[in-house]
């Protein structure tokens, strides 16, 4: 595996392959690499000829206030991780080579990034959205895997990929779970043994959500209800945001009357959590068999 340190060599590196008639497939991840990270890149890897992952703590989707400098970066576990899984390339640039002094130009998706993880944290969907244009223009990948478990920074990237004609198919793969219903997450390190306990009622409030629109629930009021009085089981978890949503434009429904993306994030502790389910109501009947 070549590790790849300047955003020069990346480009190099790609535009040699591309010449070549080789098919790039690319896994951007902030590194601490986890069973998650682990199914992108192997989903990436069954159908790409050479495969990149990047790992950059990327300074700029974080706000001042947030966990830039304890973010954690595990670089020889991840290096394994991805040998493991027959990466390619690990793209491993510093911040000074990603943003030199000077650097001004800023990519936004305005109305994507409004609510729910923008509202939270103002400036994060910029950095992403600044960030994977630049990993783009050097990597120049024909796919790239993300993860579900940041649906809204999923949507977002599709979008930014057809406005600027970026080229390359997007592929989102399904959230991996820990067993008890978590989502894995390189900040659930930060969950003291408390926390992690009461942590999956997270997912077990979407679940419940899901349940009431399979069963034949559309009444938003009522679901967001239900999935509240699952987090308040623990006096310990707060709700930042628990929403049922149209999966495309991530708008608020208040009724749901085909597919919904059901949305949360809460806080334990210091810590935050975010995670969502994708649900469809059940077909009604038509009226020739009714
Ligand atoms: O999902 C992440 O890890 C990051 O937001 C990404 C897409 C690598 C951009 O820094």
């Amino acid at each position: 595996m070549k590790i790849i340190r300047t955003t020069h060599s990346m480009a190099t590196w790609s535009e040699r392959l591309r010449r070549e008639g080789v098919t790039i497939g690319f896994v951007p991840t902030m590194g601490a690499l986890h069973g998650g990270h682990r199914s992108l890149i192997q989903a990436a890897r069954l159908r790409c000829d050479a495969l990149v992952v990047s790992i950059f703590v990327n300074p700029t989707q974080f706000s001042p206030t947030e966990d830039l400098a304890a973010y954690p970066s595990p670089i020889a576990h991840d290096r394994a991780l991805c040998r493991e899984e027959g990466v390619d390339v690990c793209f491993e640039p510093t911040a000074q080579a990603m943003y030199p002094g000077g650097f001004q130009t800023v990519v936004t998706v305005p109305v994507l990034a409004r609510r729910w993880e923008g509202e939270a944290r103002p400036h994060h969907f910029a950095g992403v959205a600044t960030v994977v244009t630049k990993l783009f223009g050097m990597v120049r990948p024909h796919l790239t895997v993300f993860g579900q478990k940041d649906y809204q920074q999923a949507a977002l990237v599709r979008q930014l990929v057809n406005d600027l004609n970026l080229g390359g198919a997007i592929q989102v793969r399904p959230t991996v779970r820990e067993r008890d219903g978590l989502a894995m997450s390189s900040r659930n390190v930060y969950l003291s043994a408390d926390e992690r306990r009461i942590a999956p009622l997270l997912s077990q409030a979407l679940r419940a959500g899901r349940q009431m629109i399979e069963g034949g629930m559309s009444d938003v009021a009522a679901i967001e209800r239900s999935m509240r009085q699952t987090i308040e089981q623990s006096p310990t978890m707060y709700v930042e945001y628990l929403a049922v949503c149209a999966p495309d434009s991530l708008e608020p429904l208040s009724l749901v009357t085909d597919r919904a993306v059901l949305l949360g994030a809460v806080r334990i502790g210091s810590v935050r959590l975010i995670d969502n389910l994708l649900v469809k109501m059940p077909g009604r009947k038509s009226r020739a068999t009714r």
